[in-house]
């Protein structure tokens, strides 16, 4: 059982001006965050990051989405972090996800779902590292 995930506050959740109103949520439910940044990905970096969706028919518009305005990664620290984390936002097409989730709250679409969360804890630790540098956890860690 792993301690850490990576979540991304995807461009809708910055646009809609939710940014607040989802690390509420997250906090509330017990995540401390190790290390967070505001940023716009280039294309490479999207495309690299969902490398794993890469023959998915919803692929070269989920790499344009993601790199359609800023976004918010997070890394997050708790126990059961991934698992946890994932019943949080709740299911990827916010039309199935659970009353009280994140994604149900405020997500629009499935590609505008407002917030990413890894699947596992070997994804989680790539991810996390996707994103920030040994010395930038090391950094924020308390
Ligand atoms: P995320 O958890 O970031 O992982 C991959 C993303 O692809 C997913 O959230 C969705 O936002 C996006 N996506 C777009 N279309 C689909 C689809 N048909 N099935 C699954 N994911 C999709």
């Amino acid at each position: 059982m792993g301690n850490r995930t990576l979540a991304i506050l995807k461009p809708d959740c910055v646009e809609k001006n939710l940014i607040g109103q989802v690390i509420t949520k997250i906090t509330e439910a017990g995540f401390k965050i190790v290390a967070m940044k505001m940023t716009r990905l280039t294309e490479a970096s999207a495309g690299g990051f969902y490398e794993v969706h890469k023959e998915r028919p919803f692929y070269t518009d989920l790499v344009k989405y993601m790199t359609s305005g800023p976004c918010v990664p997070i890394a997050l620290e708790k126990e059961n972090a991934v698992e946890d984390f994932r019943k949080l936002i709740g299911a990827t097409n916010p039309k199935e996800a659970e009353e009280g989730t994140i994604r149900r709250m405020y997500a629009d679409s499935i590609e505008a779902n407002v917030v990413h969360g890894s699947d596992s804890d070997e994804n989680a630790a790539k991810e996390i590292s996707h994103f920030f540098s040994r010395k930038e956890l090391l950094e924020n860690y308390g």
